[in-house]
C-alpha cells in the first residue's frame, strides 16, 4: 500500500460510520422486490488480432522464455483468473470479417502468412487460430465467443466452422479437429454473424444484414447440447434502426442483438483526448458520455420491446469501453492507450448501467483483455502491469451472476463542470450468489466526497465491508516504474449508536462492499 492509500484508508476508517449526515445521499435498497439476474457474461471481455492485444499481450509461443502453458503467458493469464474472466469474444472486430477460419488449423509453421488490414497492415502469422484460442478460454475457466466472417466469408465457411468446432460426429472435419488434438467438441457459448456490419463488415444497411442473416443461420448446424447462442451484429451509437429492424426480421432466428458504443472524451473521432494528463473538463465530458449508455440501452431495448416484448433476445454489447489518441510513438493501428482512475470510474458506471438492465443486457464485452483500448492489463515484454480497469473488475465480481435489486438516490446532486452535469452518485445493488447484500458506489466528483446514507427497509444494517479504489490524481495510473501506483485497498464502516450508517465515499471513487 502507497502513502496516499493509507492516508485514504485511514480517513475512510476514521469517518465511515455514524448517523445520517444532514447533506446524505439517500440509497434505499428494496431486497423484497428481485429484479433479473446479472449474467457472469455481462463481465465478458474481448481479445482480436490487433496491436499487441493478442500477440506479445497474451501469446507468446511455446518456446518463448517467457514463461508460458501451450503458448499463453502465465502471469497474465493468472491475473484475468483472479478477475473470473467469464468469457471472451474472439478474433474480432474488423479483424473478424477478413479471418479464414482454415488458416489457423493444423501445424502452425505451415500456416498462411496474412496481412492484418485493419490494424497496422502488420502481418498476421495465424499462430493463434481454433486450438490456440480454446486453450485459452480453458485455462480461464471462460467460455468462449466467437465472431464468425460475413464480411469477406461465406455460409459455408461459417457452416463449416461451427461443424468443426461442434461436431460430435465422424465427419470429415469433425475428425480433422480430432487429429488437430481436440477429440471432443468445443464449447462454443455464442457465435456471431459478422461483426458491424454497418461499417467495417461490409457497410451494409440493416434490411440487406438481416437478409444474409437469415441465410447463414439457415445454414449454422450444431448438436442441441454444443448448439452456440447465435448473435446478429445490430447498431452503435444512437442508430437504432439496427435493433428495430433485427428484432423484427430475426426474432425466430437469433438469440440476440449486439450493439456497440464507444467513449470519447471529446466526443470527436479526429482527436479523441488523451488517456493521461488531461483536465477537469475532460474528466467530466468523459463521464458524461459514458453514461450515455444509459440512454443508448433504455433506447435500443425500447425497439426490441415492441417486437419481443416477452425480452426472449438479448442486447449483448459486444464492444464498448474509452477510445482516446493513441499513445506517443506508438503504432496507430495498434489502438494503445494508458488506463487511469478515470477508465475504473468509467468501468464502475457501465456495470450499474449494466446491472439496472440485467434482464435485457446479458452479455457485454470491454474493448480490449490486453494492450488495446480500455484494457484490463499491460505488458512490455516479459512484465505486466494491472490497469484501475482491472481492479474496478475485481472488485465487481460478486455481482456476477447475483440477482439484482432495485434500488433509488434522494437528495443526489449534480456534479457539473465545463458544462457538463453527472449525477455526483452512482450506486447498484444486488444479492449475490453467496446469498450477501452487495452495494457499489461511485462518486463521480473529483473535488468532494460525499456522504451516501443506506436504508435498506426491514433490515438493520451493522456493518459494510469491502474495497475502495481511489487515488490523488484524476489521471492516476500505474506504470512499470509504479506499478502499484493506484489499487484497491480495504474499506469498512459501522452504524452509529443511531443504528444508521453513512458511507463517506471519497472524491472521484468506486467503493464495492457486503453489508452485514
Ligand atoms: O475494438 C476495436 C474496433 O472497434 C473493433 O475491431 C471494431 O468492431 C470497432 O469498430
Amino acid at each position: 500500500m502507497n502513502p496516499i492509500q493509507r492516508g485514504v484508508l485511514a480517513l475512510c476508517m476514521m469517518t465511515a460510520g455514524g448517523a445520517f449526515a444532514a447533506d446524505a445521499v439517500s440509497l434505499t435498497i428494496d431486497t423484497g422486490k428481485p429484479g433479473a439476474v446479472i449474467n457472469k457474461d455481462v463481465y465478458g471481455q474481448f481479445a482480436e488480432h490487433l496491436g499487441t492485444g493478442i500477440y506479445e499481450g497474451l501469446w507468446v509461443g511455446p518456446k518463448s522464455k517467457i514463461p508460458n502453458t501451450k503458448g499463453w503467458r502465465n502471469d497474465v493469464v493468472g491475473a484475468l483468473k483472479d478477475i473470473h474472466v467469464p468469457l471472451v469474444r474472439w478474433p474480432g472486430g474488423c479483424f473478424a470479417d477478413e479471418y479464414h477460419w482454415r488458416d489457423g488449423i493444423g501445424a502452425r509453421e505451415k500456416r498462411p502468412v496474412k496481412v492484418n488490414t485493419n490494424w497496422g497492415g502488420v502481418d498476421e502469422s495465424n499462430a493463434v487460430g481454433t486450438h490456440e484460442f480454446f486453450d485459452l478460454v480453458e485455462m480461464l475457466g471462460a467460455d468462449a465467443y466467437v465472431n464468425g466472417n460475413l464480411g469477406t466469408g461465406s455460409a459455408q465457411e461459417m457452416s463449416e466452422w461451427v461443424e468443426y468446432m461442434t461436431s460430435d460426429s465422424k465427419s470429415t472435419l469433425a475428425n480433422m479437429r480430432r487429429k488437430n488434438g481436440h477429440d471432443k467438441p468445443f464449447k462454443v457459448a455464442y457465435f456471431a454473424v459478422g461483426n458491424e456490419a454497418w461499417g467495417c463488415g461490409g457497410n451494409m444497411s440493416a434490411q440487406y444484414y438481416s437478409d444474409l442473416y437469415k441465410q447463414v443461420e439457415t445454414f449454422l448446424r450444431a448438436p442441441k447440447q454444443y448448439r452456440p447462442k447465435i448473435i446478429a451484429s445490430g447498431g452503435n451509437d444512437n442508430d437504432i434502426t439496427w435493433s428495430e429492424v433485427l428484432s423484427k426480421e430475426l426474432k425466430k432466428q437469433t438469440d440476440g442483438i449486439s450493439f456497440h458504443y464507444y467513449t470519447i472524451p471529446t466526443g470527436k473521432w479526429e482527436v479523441k483526448g488523451a488517456s493521461t494528463g488531461f483536465q477537469e473538463n475532460e474528466w467530466i465530458s468523459t463521464l458524461s458520455n459514458t453514461m450515455r449508455m444509459e440512454t443508448h440501452i433504455q433506447k435500443n431495448t425500447a425497439a426490441m420491446d415492441k417486437n419481443d416484448p416477452e425480452k426472449k433476445l438479448g442486447l449483448f454489447v459486444d464492444e464498448w469501453g474509452t477510445w482516446y489518441d493513441v499513445e506517443k510513438g506508438t503504432n496507430p493501428g495498434f489502438l494503445f492507450q494508458q488506463n487511469t482512475l478515470r477508465d475504473a470510474v468509467v468501468a464502475a458506471l457501465n456495470f450499474n448501467i449494466f446491472h439496472a438492465h440485467a434482464d435485457r443486457v446479458r452479455m457485454t464485452n470491454i474493448a480490449q483483455m490486453v494492450n488495446v483500448l480500455q484494457s484490463m492489463i499491460i505488458t512490455d515484454k516479459d512484465k505486466m502491469l494491472l490497469t484501475p480497469t482491472y481492479y474496478a473488475y475485481q472488485m465487481y465480481v460478486p455481482f456476477q451472476g447475483a440477482t439484482s435489486l432495485p434500488i433509488s438516490l434522494k437528495d443526489n446532486p449534480d456534479y457539473s463542470a465545463g458544462g457538463f452535469r453527472v449525477p455526483e452518485i452512482s450506486a447498484s445493488a444486488a444479492r449475490g450468489a453467496d446469498g450477501k447484500l452487495y452495494v457499489a458506489l461511485v462518486n463521480t466528483n473529483p473535488n468532494k466526497p460525499a456522504d451516501v446514507a443506506l436504508n435498506i427497509p426491514g433490515q438493520t444494517v451493522k456493518s459494510v465491508k469491502g474495497n475502495l479504489l481511489t487515488a490523488s490524481a484524476m489521471d492516476t495510473h500505474n506504470t512499470f516504474q509504479s506499478p502499484n501506483a493506484i489499487k484497491p485497498v480495504a474499506f469498512s464502516a459501522a452504524a452509529g449508536a443511531d443504528g444508521k450508517l453513512t458511507v463517506k465515499v471519497p472524491a472521484k471513487a468506486v467503493i464495492v462492499v457486503a453489508v452485514e
